[in-house]
């Protein structure tokens, strides 16, 4: 199989210290895959590796079995690959309208999904409304949403999201989680999110990876048998 992206053996070093040990992860389209684990545990390291934006020491990366280890990260985004990440990457002194039309410019040229703005201000109302306003002031649910609609105007086919709900009500966090539900089901996206708590992703993920201090401690397929009563002995690394 070559479709989705995955991960194989993954190193990653900051001087002596080994964020990443031997870790290996794969999405597929139509999925969402969660990585879910505490501070400092490798989470942010390991999408920033598959978005081009820190080197690993060793292991593989690939979009649809293309290695992707010595492209850019523009490169990456040509081949469906789009990311979010943990402090958004909005343009603030733009409006929303700008920062949107960065996201299309960057998909113009591509096939991929049926995501235009139309499709995107329909999952995100808020934006159609807030168009000229600059986007430093909106509120950070918003400015998530305007993130994710970025993203998803890329025409991505793997969308790689860090922590979407930080700093967030229960409220935003339902709508941001119901709109990559949406996008998982209705346009056939492969999602990989990253979390602290797994009560966030446990409506929404088919797949947890439990990820502490650099390695993967457990991984599961959520489906009606799941137990989450274990799920969080694994987070919680309770033997
Ligand atoms: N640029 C860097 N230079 C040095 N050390 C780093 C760097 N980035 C991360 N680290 C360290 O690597 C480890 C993993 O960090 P990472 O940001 O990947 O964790 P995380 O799981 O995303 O945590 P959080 O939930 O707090 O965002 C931490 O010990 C962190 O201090
Ligand atoms: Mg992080």
């Amino acid at each position: 199989m070559t479709g989705g992206i995955s991960i194989e053996g993954l190193e990653v070093r900051y001087g002596k210290l080994e964020a990443v040990k031997q870790l290996d992860l794969s999405v597929r389209g139509g999925e969402l895959v969660a990585i879910v684990g505490p501070n400092g545990a490798g989470k942010s390291t390991t999408v920033r590796c598959l978005a081009g934006l820190v080197t690993p020491a060793s292991g593989h990366l690939f979009i649809d079995g293309i290695n992707v280890n010595k492209l850019s990260p523009e490169e990456r985004v040509r081949l469906n690959l789009a990311f979010v990440p943990e402090d958004r990457g909005i343009f603030r002194r733009l409006t929303v309208q700008e920062n949107l039309k960065l996201g299309r410019v960057a998909g113009a040229k591509k096939s991929g999904s049926g995501l235009d703005l139309t499709a995107v201000t329909s999952l995100f109302p808020i934006l159609g409304e807030r168009q000229t306003q600059a986007a430093g002031l909106l509120s950070g649910g918003e400015q998530q949403q305007l993130a994710i609609a970025r993203a998803l105007l890329t025409k991505p086919s793997y969308l790689v999201i860090d922590e979407p709900s930080l700093g967030l009500g229960p409220q935003v966090i339902t709508t941001v989680y119901e709109a990559l539900r949406k996008v998982r089901d209705d346009y056939g996206l492969g999602i990989l999110v990253v979390e602290q708590s797994l009560r966030r992703v446990q409506k929404y993920a088919n797949r947890v990876l439990i990820l502490r201090e650099g390695m993967v401690r457990s991984e599961h397929a959520v489906d009606a048998s799941i137990d989450f009563a274990e799920l969080e002995k694994a987070y919680f690394g309770v033997e």
